[in-house]
């Protein structure tokens, strides 16, 4: 026999919407009442214990099997390359990554020095590398839409949900570099070792998310 805290599932969350669609879904497969007391960032219920982390974090807590499975976006998967199970599309958090500029600008891969600013500078390199251009890729943390106002670069490479940022500040999408949406992720030990309580879990949430769009 196991013990209780051997078959209890660790969820990692990333703090915000997804976090809250997330335990929504919890609620729904059980019928009770998921939710962080104000600003506690642990969560225990009789199976699980729920984990608040920052988004970019979520991974690396599954990969280090400080939880053993959590939700996160397929570009922040994309961007840090941490060996994790992807076990199921969530289909929320719908979003692309893709190259913006100002307004009629057009992409010219051929330009020599072409400066590109972004947060995700891992899927940038590769986008560029793979097409055998040569590019300054300047890290910037946050509001990455302002920088070809100001001359900090020729493009952008951003996350575009709405479109809404791009279009208020004067810039477009020129091409696509992925789409992305919220994964359900696992730690691989945690899906050796707990198979059958990420499976069940796993299958609940498959249900949900399937019936919600059917
Ligand atoms: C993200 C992204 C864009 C914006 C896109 O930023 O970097 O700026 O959302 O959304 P939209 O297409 O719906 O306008 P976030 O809100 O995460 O803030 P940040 O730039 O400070 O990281």
């Amino acid at each position: 026999m196991q013990n209780r805290e051997e078959k209890m599932l660790t969820v990692a969350l990333p703090k915000g919407r997804i976090a809250q669609e997330t335990l929504e879904i919890f609620e729904q497969i059980f019928g009770s009442e998921f939710a962080f007391d104000d600003r506690k960032l642990i969560l225990d219920t009789p199976d699980f214990r729920f984990l608040l982390v920052r988004n970019q974090d979520v991974a690396t807590y599954v990969h280090r099997q400080a939880a053993d499975i959590g939700v996160v976006g397929l570009d922040t998967l994309e961007e840090q390359g941490l060996d994790v199970i992807r076990l199921l599309d969530l289909r929320k958090g719908i979003c692309k990554v893709a190259i913006g500029m100002k307004k009629g600008e057009k992409l010219d891969l051929t330009k020599p020095e072409l400066k590109v600013a972004t947060k995700m500078v891992n899927i940038t390199k590769r986008y560029f590398e793979q097409r055998a251009v040569s590019v300054d890729i300047i890290k910037l943390y946050g509001s990455i839409e302002l920088a070809p106002l100001v001359g900090l670069a020729d493009m952008i490479v951003d996350i575009v949900e709405t479109g809404t940022t791009m279009k208020q500040n004067g810039l477009e999408v020129v091409e696509d570099i992925m789409e992305s949406s919220t994964y359900l992720i696992a730690n691989k030990n945690s899906y050796i070792a707990k198979k059958d309580e990420i499976l069940s879990i796993y299958e609940k949430i498959r249900d949900v998310v399937k019936s919600d769009k059917s």
